[in-house]
């Protein structure tokens, strides 16, 4: 459609997900672990923040520092409540490690996550015997007392990477086997990070399993691309008139590439290679060539690999010749907002033509000259899909918060 052509590289900042957990599994660490090219986001600056908060030795995050591990029996009661800021990592993950570490923390967030469903971590770690307080509305603050805690093997309603590494990081901290099955597969950061750090961790299709036995190793770690990040880029690159976009060093993990594969779906010309290893992660340069795009159908099979990126998709498919129809994703009305309604809310004022479902969304193509402001509700994966959209030749978009894509 746009008469512009693509050229040249970017690389795009170190993955969010990975970058969690270098820092919490660097600090229940048996020693030392160099951290390089973490992600120096707001979401990121709160898990650490949170295990400072814990007695862990985590500095002032840079390009590359260490983190002094403290081991699992290392962290002690925090002195004051543990502000989570905007991220559901943080309060989910960390509320594991909190009930696993038999300590008492009170979890505080902003008003988004403040609303955001925690019973989902709160269930399982009761059931291995830690007490969780929540709101009746079961966000936060949320209260986890920690305790003696025993197996468990444990079935979740949802495929959520948050929910699985609460219990697994739970079972690592307190000494105790647990497996987590999912009606999906989950992003699996946390099974191969502990997996390199000699922890015992079985993976067999949903279901993973994890045996106890002391401290996860010090391990350095070079955090890759992130792909979440890198789909604004390769969505554009796909929109362009002609020519080709690398992104270079992108973790192409089979967890995370959902985007990447409906993208050459839809038509596109996406080149990755699975075949360099780094720190138990499949790290790619990703080349993007654009095409004409078809509209394509997205089903629950698909969800979990591509959750963060579907806004992107949505926009996308406005410039997709037919309709693009998401099912499957209810998950997304309990993002950092919800992000059916919100999506579909700014595609219209936008000018594009969209529709909510109750679990996903249709959205229809053909193109469209996009005029208006989008209202972010501070979330920043809609500030980077709807107003990245202003990119494109002929587009005039504002986006209310621009700031708030600090998160990631
Ligand atoms: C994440 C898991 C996903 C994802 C979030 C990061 C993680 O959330 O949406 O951005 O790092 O574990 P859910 O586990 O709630 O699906």
């Amino acid at each position: 459609m746009a008469p512009l052509r693509v050229a040249g590289s970017v690389r795009v900042p170190g993955d969010k997900s990975i970058s969690h957990r270098a820092l919490i599994l660097g600090a229940l660490g048996d020693g030392p672990s160099r951290v390089t090219g973490i992600l120096r986001s707001a979401d990121v600056r709160s898990t650490a923040g949170v295990l400072r908060a814990l007695g862990a030795g985590v500095p002032e995050l840079g390009d590359d520092f260490v983190v002094q591990g403290v081991g699992p029996r290392g962290l002690r009661a925090p002195a004051r409540e543990l502000d989570c800021g905007n991220s559901g990592t943080t309060t989910r993950l960390m509320a594991g490690v909190v009930a696993g570490a038999r300590l008492d923390a009170t979890f505080v967030g902003d008003a988004s996550l403040s609303r955001r469903p925690m019973r989902r971590v709160a269930r399982p770690l009761e059931a291995m015997g830690a007490r969780v307080e929540l709101p009746p509305h079961g966000g936060l603050p949320m209260t986890v007392r920690g305790a003696p805690l025993h197996e468990l093997e444990w079935k979740s309603d949802v495929a959520s990477a948050q929910v699985k590494s609460a219990v697994l990081l739970a079972g690592l901290v307190a000494g105790v086997r647990v497996a987590v099955e999912e009606p999906e597969k989950s992003r699996d950061h946390t099974e191969r990070m502990l997996g390199a750090r000699g922890v015992g961790v079985h993976a067999r299709g949903t279901r993973v399993e994890l045996v106890p036995g002391g401290a996860p190793r010090a391990l350095d770690t070079v955090v890759p691309g992130d792909p979440s990040s890198a789909a604004f880029f390769a969505a554009l690159a796909a929109l362009a008139g002609g020519g080709e976009l690398t992104i270079e060093h992108v973790c192409v993990n089979d967890t995370r590439i959902g985007f990447l594969r409906v993208l050459r779906r839809a038509g596109a010309r996406v080149d990755f290679w699975q075949r360099d290893v780094e720190g138990g992660e499949w790290v790619s340069p990703v080349v993007v060539a654009p095409a004409a795009l078809r509209g394509v159908t997205v089903g629950a099979d698909e969800v979990p690999s591509m959750i963060d990126e579907l806004p992107m998709l949505a926009c996308l498919a406005v410039y997709a010749e037919g309709e693009t129809r998401i099912t499957g994703a209810k998950e997304l009305r309990v993002k950092e907002s919800d992000r059916i309604a919100a999506v579909v809310d700014n595609l219209r004022r936008l000018g594009a033509a969209a529709e909510e479902l109750p679990d996903g969304m249709v959205v229809a193509g053909g193109g469209a000259r996009l005029r208006g402001r989008v209202v972010t509700h501070g979330d920043h994966r809609l500030a980077m899909a709807c107003g990245g959209l202003g990119a494109l030749p002929g587009n005039e978009i504002e986006v209310d918060d621009p700031a708030c894509v600090d998160v990631s």
